[in-house]
């Protein structure tokens, strides 16, 4: 047995599998579910009957009639077509509570072998606005690392900031027209996708625009420095405008995780010089592909990496190439994280492809690509603003906290000032990330204000409502449990409970591996329903004296829970709303 699991179903499993091993004589993986018709099902019978060609009952009692469950179960039995249906004993319940209460980290370990992981996210482009793809990177790419930072890996936050390429020289004559040389300390390009539009319109229209733009384009990669000194402008204009979203989120990017896509152009051409001296590279005139094996096209052609473009000049591909390596040679790290939307899966396969073949990415590096689908409008489009083009994230930030606000002072007309704004922050803005998280990370989802702010159904309103109730509780009761609360469950409410709130470390494991967050939120959200059905059914505060006292202690290892979850997720939970 593990020291200190809390994890039922793996403690279970301990115990089935010699026994189920025994009957179908070979290893066997006794499948150990929570379940609605006891707390929790085991369903390997089915198979190993199939296998041996025997009943599928006669299976599963022979298999419970070997397996040592005495000590943790209290009813053990075959049902319906040869399921074990397990219930465990109310003491073990107990005792692995009251050791959940005990521990800071709520009974969740500390990664038995850290590794360093980088977490590339939000990578929004300079002189253009975010989108909402770049809040899903953004919000996932945070929950990401809180929750990988938690468990102990070291983390690394890298912003690849769409930096470099051939638009600079367009935006840079733009910022030129615009008068730059008189308002030499005062740049200000205010609305950035208007800037953008306005460089992008000349550029189509204007001969004489395009034509400057491109020498302002081989002026820059030349390291001209008048031209270095306005395109590093846009930048920190740039980043200035990133850092106020990620402040409005709450998100932990800073200023020191920018490492924007030009901070590898020195290594392009060594680069490039090496996937040639490997003999990877196929080239005509300038431009220079790889072609990874097992990739091709819809027309049945192979499909190429670009690494460098017919106009001699590196892109998108070469540079993620570059800070692969950079990553894993530099950084050290062994899992390489890339919260990118899914229209770059292929993109990503095939820098992963090329990676390999040059012998730069093997194990035990990984790197996987966490591809996220669309946010979608009422309309069941991409969506967008009511005059049709891209939604400003700071727009939509401000109306989710005034929405929330409105909600609030509906709600608890008590709130001061102060206490309001700050509800109101943590409700709008955890609304909207919650939004996100529980969809499932490669579907679409749609974005609708009222389902996401309802307080009731699986929400962050709701979720933060309950943990604020308990806090309220605590305030009523002045003051949280004993500190020798003994937690001791009876009720089927209280042991319900028990049993969400055992099942956090489990969640928390499997979202490490496959960082879909909508598992924690959907667990959340179980804790919360269980932990309403108990207050329902439960009297804390008006129980005898022991039971109070437990009861107060499972009200607290709720909020407990609930607040480290929705820390994980990058949402606060205020104390009263
Ligand atoms: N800037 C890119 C975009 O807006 C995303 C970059 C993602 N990260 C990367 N290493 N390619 O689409």
């Amino acid at each position: 047995m593990k020291p200190a699991s809390l994890n039922l179903e793996s403690l279970l499993v301990d115990r089935l599998a010699p026994a189920f091993a025994a009957v179908a004589g070979g290893p066997v993986d006794p499948v150990v579910r929570r379940s609605r018709h006891a707390d929790f099902q085991a369903e390997a019978a089915l198979a190993v009957a199939r296998r041996l060609g025997r009943p599928p009952r006669e299976v599963a009692a022979e298999a419970l009639d070997r397996a040592v469950l005495s000590d943790i179960c209290t009813a053990a039995g075959v049902a319906g077509p040869g399921f074990v249906n397990l219930t465990i004993a109310d003491d073990v319940l107990d005792t692995l509570l009251t050791r959940m209460a005990a521990d800071s980290r709520l009974g969740v370990p500390p990664a038995e072998d850290p590794e360093t992981v980088v977490v590339d996210y939000s990578a929004p482009n300079v002189a253009k606005e975010m989108h909402v793809g770049h809040l899903r990177s953004t919000v996932i790419g945070d929950a990401t690392v809180r929750l990988l930072d938690w468990l102990g890996h070291r983390v690394v936050r890298v912003n690849h900031l769409g930096d470099w390429g051939t638009p600079f020289g367009m935006l840079i004559e733009h910022l030129l027209d615009l008068g730059e040389s008189t308002a030499a300390d005062e740049l200000s390009i205010g609305d950035l996708n208007s800037f953008y539009q306005a460089a992008r319109t000349k550029f189509d229209a204007d001969d004489g625009f395009r034509q400057r733009s491109r020498q302002r384009v081989v002026a820059l990669q030349a390291g001209d420095e008048f031209t270095l000194g306005l395109w590093r402008r846009l930048v920190a204009e740039s980043e200035r405008y990133f850092l106020t979203v990620y402040d409005r989120l709450g998100v932990l990017l800073a200023a020191d995780d920018f490492v924007g896509e030009s901070r590898y152009n020195s290594a392009l051409a060594p680069l490039t010089e090496e996937l040639d001296r490997l003999g990877l590279l196929t080239g005509s005139g300038d431009a220079a592909c790889v072609f990874p094996p097992g990739f091709v096209g819809r027309d049945g052609e192979p499909l190429p990496l670009i690494v460098r473009k017919n106009d001699g000049g590196y892109g998108y591909a070469a540079t993620d190439l570059a800070a692969l390596r950079h990553r894993i040679d530099d950084l050290g790290a062994t899992r390489l994280l890339y919260v990118v939307g899914l229209p770059q899966r292929q993109h990503f396969e095939l820098v992963y492809a090329v990676a390999r073949q040059a012998g730069w990415l093997r194990p035990p590096v990984r790197a996987e690509h966490l591809g996220f689908g669309l946010v979608l409008g009422p309309d069941g489009r991409k969506l967008a603003s009511r005059a049709g083009d891209s939604v400003k994230l700071g727009e939509l930030l401000d109306e989710a906290v005034a929405r929330a606000e409105a909600l609030a002072r509906a709600k608890s007309p008590e709130l001061d000032p102060v206490e309001l704004a700050e509800v109101a922050r943590a409700v709008g803005i955890g609304a909207v990330k919650y939004a996100d998280l529980s969809s499932e990370r490669t579907r679409d989802y749609v974005f609708d204000w009222d389902r996401m702010l309802a307080l009731s159904g699986n929400t962050a309103p709701y979720l933060q409502y309950a943990h604020a109730r308990i806090r309220s509780i605590f305030r009523r009761a002045g003051g949280g449990p004993p500190a020798d609360a003994r937690i001791s469950v009876a009720d089927p409410a209280e042991r319900a409970l028990a049993l969400e709130l055992l099942d956090f470390g489990v969640v928390v494991g499997t979202v490490e591996r496959t960082l879909e967050f909508h598992r924690l939120t959907n667990h959340l959200y179980e804790v919360a329903s269980a932990f309403s059905t108990f207050f329902e059914r439960c009297p804390v505060l008006r129980a005898d004296a022991g039971t109070r006292a437990s009861r107060l202690a499972l009200c607290e290892l709720t909020a407990r829970v609930l607040r480290q979850g929705l820390y994980l997720l990058g949402i606060g939970a205020p104390d009263r709303m």
